[in-house]
Formats: C-alpha cells, sequence, structure tokens
C-alpha cells in the first residue's frame, strides 16, 4: 500500500485547471488527498468549487501584506498547515521570492500558457498572436527562483489559425492544459518523474521506450 500524497492547489481566477486536477484525481483514484485549495484572492471563482466538493480553502490576500517577503511568508505559513507533500500553481498570477519556492523545491509545479521557453511572463495568448507563431501551447514545469523557467515536465502544442484571435486561442490552449496538467501532477504523485541536469525524465515512459526499442 503506497503512502497518500496530500496535495496543496493555489489559485487566483477561474481555478478550471484546480478543477481538472480534482476531478481526475477522483476518477483515477490517484493515493493523494486534495487537502486543500487556497486563493490570494478572496474572489476567485475556483474557491467555490473547492468549497462544493468539500475541500478545505483558504484566502491570503497579497494587498494585506507590505512586502513579496511578508506575504510569501504568510503563505507558507497557511500552505505548511496543511502538511503538503506537493504545491500545485493552477492560475496563480503571484510571483514567488526564491525563499518561499526553495521550501518546495522538487514539489511545486506551475501551468505556463506558452511553449516554454518562449514566451515567459504576462499575456502569452496575444504575444504570440503578434509573433505570428504557427504553433502554441501550454508547459507544466517544476518551479525554481528564475521565473518560468524551470524543468520542464510536460507540452502540450496547438495550432494557430489564421482567424484566431486571443479568446480563441486561449480556449485551445486551456482544453489541453486541462489534460497535461493532471497527468503531470499524477507521475509526481507516484513518484514517477526524475530531474537531471535541469531536465525531467518520466521514468515509466523511459522504461516502456526501452522495451519497445528491445523488441524492434
Ligand atoms: C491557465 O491558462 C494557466 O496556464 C495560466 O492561467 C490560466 C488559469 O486558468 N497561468 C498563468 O498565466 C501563470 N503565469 P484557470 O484558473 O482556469 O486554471
Amino acid at each position: 500500500m503506497r503512502a497518500m500524497k496530500n496535495i496543496v492547489i493555489l489559485i487566483s481566477g477561474r481555478g478550471s485547471n484546480m478543477e481538472a486536477i480534482v476531478r481526475t484525481a477522483r476518477a483515477e483514484q490517484w493515493p493523494a488527498n486534495i487537502v486543500a485549495v487556497i486563493s490570494n484572492r478572496a474572489n476567485a471563482a475556483g474557491l467555490n468549487y473547492a468549497q462544493q466538493q468539500g475541500i478545505a480553502t483558504a484566502v491570503v490576500e497579497n494587498t494585506a501584506y507590505p512586502t513579496r517577503e511578508s506575504f510569501d511568508t504568510a503563505l507558507q505559513a497557511t500552505i505548511d498547515q496543511f502538511a503538503p507533500d506537493i504545491v500545485i500553481l493552477a492560475g496563480f498570477m503571484r510571483i514567488l521570492t526564491a525563499p518561499f519556492v526553495a521550501h518546495y523545491a522538487g514539489r511545486l509545479l506551475n501551468i505556463h500558457p506558452s511553449l516554454l521557453p518562449s514566451f515567459t511572463g504576462l499575456s502569452t495568448h496575444r504575444r504570440a498572436l503578434e509573433a505570428g507563431v504557427k504553433i502554441h501551447g501550454s508547459t507544466v514545469h517544476f518551479v525554481t527562483a528564475d521565473l518560468d523557467h524551470g524543468p520542464i515536465i510536460a507540452q502540450a502544442a496547438v495550432p494557430v489559425l489564421e482567424e484566431d484571435d486571443e479568446a480563441t486561442l486561449a480556449a485551445r490552449v486551456l482544453a489541453q492544459e486541462h489534460i497535461i496538467y493532471p497527468r503531470a501532477v499524477r507521475w509526481l504523485v507516484e513518484d514517477n518523474l526524475s530531474i537531471d541536469q535541469g531536465r525531467v525524465t518520466v521514468k515509466t515512459v523511459k522504461k516502456t521506450q526501452k522495451l519497445q526499442a528491445e523488441i524492434t
């Protein structure tokens, strides 16, 4: 019997990625409990869904703190009340300080709406359209102190269509996020990821590829 992992999810708004993770964890019966959903905004819509699902919620409003450091200290204290093994950023729109990131090293994931390392930062869909790229997407990565540059776990690519605007492109990317984020979190829950020199390997995928190579 594997030990259950505690997961805390941080959101700032809609929370559709959080919802996808909660649904998938239950449907696939992960050896994990989603113990809390925490928002930096009291009016984050995703808090309602979490409450309806019987998940504990908390709000740590960044506007109540004078500095990034004091906010992160308060946020960390709130998160740690739930004794998480894994912390998931799901549309959490805050830059985190280095000590906070270090505290959760190797167990803090983020999803970013671009094919990193392209388009770090904000307004990724608008910038992708402006740049005229033909392929766009999303990236799940470990969080490091270097913003949007942590080791990449999974990516999904979507075509950029002639008639796209920011909203249609965002929706196409979001649908893929709801697939890759739960998959990546499950890999972490199952201790299925290893990092070597900034590159992530999914251990079971590697094993399968090796077996296939032996057969062919
Ligand atoms: C997602 O598209 C996610 O990639 C993005 O915010 C959206 C949140 O949607 N995250 C970032 O931009 C992080 N810098 P959701 O609240 O419905 O999950």
